[in-house]
């Protein structure tokens, strides 16, 4: 093959990878504002929200279509999001503009590569130092493969974090397809979530102060009827045992689905303790939101 005719594949290939990202990330943002938007009309993200009730400034990891950062803005909390789509951005800025809040955005950070293997590659751009007075600031990028928003954080921004929170973790279609994670972690949906958790726990170790607050929420069936408080607590101890992260308790609750949201894979705890994926929303049994609040402990005796 000549190099124009290699060349010209090539930039068709780029051009196909990235209209699906596109593609993919769009209508992740419109099913998921669906969910999210029931969650909040039922007061969930409240009881979420309780989990960080003694902390001022909070880092939120993916804002989605926006629900769960008005929940904790409401709430009396600042708050700096982290989100990768920057259609949930837009959806998360226009709503709460509408409700009378504050808002920075900071978005068009990405540049886009393609690799060899038809893999794409974001990296993201600086973070102007000073940004100002905002009761929120929505930054798009990725907070496991982001340095300068990390940077950001802890030396340049003003904001000093009290908790982070992690709630409801998901991704669209493409996202397998980021050279940020290599094929094993995202044979499931669930490998990626807990890839990801797993690398919140140990930033957790770099951006939080002592006796600040890690707090992860996710839904779980209990198709075998265990005991899903002891379950989590069991996983999520291992996930933070490379950290200084302390599990301190796990706390359930009972939700119920949108009628047309998302069907998500969700975390499904089997008697063996192991957390695994199934397609679908099963109509037999509960779902459950389990929250888990850990805390940054550095002398660990
Ligand atoms: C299911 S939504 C939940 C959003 C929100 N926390 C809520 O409860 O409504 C998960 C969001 O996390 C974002 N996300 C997933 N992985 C991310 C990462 N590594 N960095 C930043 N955002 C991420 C996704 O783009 C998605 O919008």
């Amino acid at each position: 093959m000549n190099t124009l005719i290699s060349n010209m594949l090539a930039k068709k290939e780029k051009e196909l990878i990235y209209t699906d990202l596109i593609k993919n990330r769009k209508e992740y943002s419109e099913t998921w504002e669906v969910d999210a938007k029931h969650f909040f009309e039922n007061s969930y993200y409240d009881w979420m929200a309780e989990g960080v009730a003694e902390s001022k400034n909070i880092l939120e990891i993916g804002c989605g279509a926006g629900y769960s950062t008005l929940a904790l803005l409401n709430n009396n909390h600042k708050v700096i999001s982290i989100e990768e789509n920057s259609f949930c951005i837009d959806k998360t800025e226009k709503l709460l503009k509408s409700k009378g809040f504050n808002v920075a955005k900071i978005n068009n950070r990405e540049v886009y590569k393609t690799s060899p293997q038809s893999r794409y590659i974001l990296e993201y751009k600086n973070i102007a130092k000073e940004l100002g007075e905002y009761d929120v600031i929505l930054v798009q990028g990725d907070i496991i493969n982001d340095p300068k928003f990390i940077r950001w954080l802890t030396e340049d921004s003003a904001f000093s974090i009290d908790a982070v929170v992690c709630w409801l973790l998901g991704t669209h279609g493409s996202r397998g397809s980021n050279q940020v994670f290599d094929l094993s972690q995202v044979q499931e949906s669930s490998t990626a979530r807990i890839h990801t958790q797993n690398i919140i726990y140990e930033l957790c170790d770099e951006i939080l102060k002592e006796n600040d607050y890690l707090h992860i929420v996710d839904r779980v069936i209990d198709v075998d009827n265990v005991d899903i408080v002891e379950s989590v607590s069991m996983n999520h101890e291992g996930q933070a045992s490379t950290s200084k992260m302390k599990v301190l308790g796990v706390k359930k609750m009972i939700y119920e689905e949108a009628t047309k949201g998302m069907s998500m894979n969700i975390r499904e705890s089997t008697k063996d303790s192991k957390m695994i994926d199934r397609k679908g929303i099963y109509n037999c049994c509960d779902k459950l939101f389990v929250s888990v609040l850990s805390q940054k402990v550095i002398n660990n005796l």
